[in-house]
């Protein structure tokens, strides 16, 4: 347990070891489930709960984060079961406890404890609980980033408990931003959070942020990772997240060439597309991007890929497939918001070729525009081949204009 102001009360759980979260996500620096406690003069609410891997644990810091009082209240912000997963054994411990939370978190609880009789409260957006000499007001958010994500304000604190917003992977033994002792290290966690986590969902991010503007704010209290100071933190993760939420155009144009090659024929194919993009457009960024089993680390390739405008793929055909760094790549496409993304497909093939119609169907599931029918090279390319190539780097380029 650690005490955050007179009211708050940090009883999270710290998990410095973690390495994947849900499966996809990795996290070199841990993680934490962040829950709070709020004292009122009258009543007293947690914030979120933890994961129910940690339910014995987490009620350890709950109890002496209430100091010896019994919770009246639970607010779910949201309910992505590493924040709900030990709302069961807390009612079990504290049967008077109210769940106070929106009609759609409500709905999944529902679901996620299988229990009919759930003490709940529904509030709405704008809603307000008092707590005495304290109050909560709730801000629903929808898609941030679950439809039933709110956030949870308290005007006399000016604390806002964000819920995933503001949070990151990020495990000190200090929970205050004040405490951090690798910054770079919990910038560039805080980063990759909002892209794999909130990047699909920029312009909820933006509606999201416009109803947090003129909130007086001393302490952001996230999900995970560091809670937020004014004075510290605070005002840079705010800039931070307004400028990576941003969805207008870029300019100039990104157009990524992502490939593969295991003898450099398809590598060759790929540098012929370039020359052929940039001939007509001479200011985009039309970066070569190589992948192969080493890359490890995606998440750069990610991001570009989901903040381009149109893009390339090139993959040889090895067991009558694309190979693995290319599906890898697209595991993490963002089709929410890239409908009708231009691109095109290309590669040298030995027997059959079948790479780039395999990656061309899953571009259509994924609601891309593809260009053209695939490029493909039997084997070595020749001068002609590249200076088709080129041309049809001119052709895709022409065509983003
Ligand atoms: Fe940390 Fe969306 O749950």
């Amino acid at each position: 347990m650690k005490q955050i102001s007179d009211r708050i009360f940090y009883c999270g759980i710290m998990n410095p070891n973690m390495r994947v979260f849900d499966v996809i996500m990795r996290t070199e620096y841990g993680t934490s489930y962040n829950s709070y406690v709020i004292r009122g003069s009258e009543k007293v609410a947690i914030v979120d709960a933890s994961h129910h891997h940690f339910s014995a644990v987490y009620r350890e810091e709950l109890r002496a984060a209430l100091g010896g009082a019994a919770p009246d209240y639970l607010v779910v912000n949201h309910t992505e079961p590493d924040h709900s997963g030990a709302i069961g054994d807390l009612l079990e411990a504290y049967p008077g406890l109210t769940i106070v939370t929106n009609a759609v978190a409500a709905k999944n609880l529902r679901q996620i404890i299988n229990r009919g009789d759930l003490p709940l409260q529904i509030i709405k957006d704008g809603g307000c609980l008092s707590l005495g000499d304290v109050s909560l007001q709730f801000i629903v958010a929808p898609f941030l980033h679950w439809p039933d994500t709110m956030m949870t304000y308290v005007p006399e604190e000016q604390a806002l408990f964000s819920c995933d917003v503001f949070g990151c992977h990020y495990c000190e033994p200090g929970i205050l931003d004040t405490r951090i002792g690798y910054p770079a290290d919990y910038e560039l966690a805080l980063r990759q959070y909002f892209d794999c986590i909130f990047g699909p969902f920029r312009p909820f991010v933006v509606k999201g942020l416009n109803k947090l503007e003129g909130l007086p704010l001393q302490l952001v209290c996230p999900s995970h990772g560091p809670v937020l100071t004014r004075g510290a933190r605070l005002a840079n993760a705010l800039a931070q997240y307004a400028a990576w939420a941003r969805t207008e155009a870029r300019q100039p144009l990104s157009v990524p060439i992502f490939y593969s090659s295991a003898y450099g024929n398809t590598e060759q194919i790929a540098a012929a597309m370039r020359a052929g993009i940039v001939e007509i457009l001479p200011d985009a960024a039309c970066d070569l991007v190589k992948l192969d089993a080493r890359t490890g680390e995606y998440a750069a390739a990610w991001a570009l890929l989901n903040e381009c405008d149109a893009f390339l793929l090139g993959s040889p055909t090895i067991n009558r497939d694309a190979v693995p760094p290319l599906w890898q790549l697209l595991s993490q496409f963002d089709a929410v918001n890239s409908p009708k993304r231009p691109c095109a497909l290309f590669g040298s093939y030995g027997w059959s070729g079948e790479a780039c119609g395999n990656l061309a169907q899953r571009l259509e599931q994924l609601k891309c525009r593809l260009f053209e029918a695939p490029f493909l090279v039997n084997f070595v390319p020749t001068e002609e081949d590249l200076s088709r190539a080129a041309a049809l780097g001119t052709r895709f380029a022409r065509a983003l204009l």
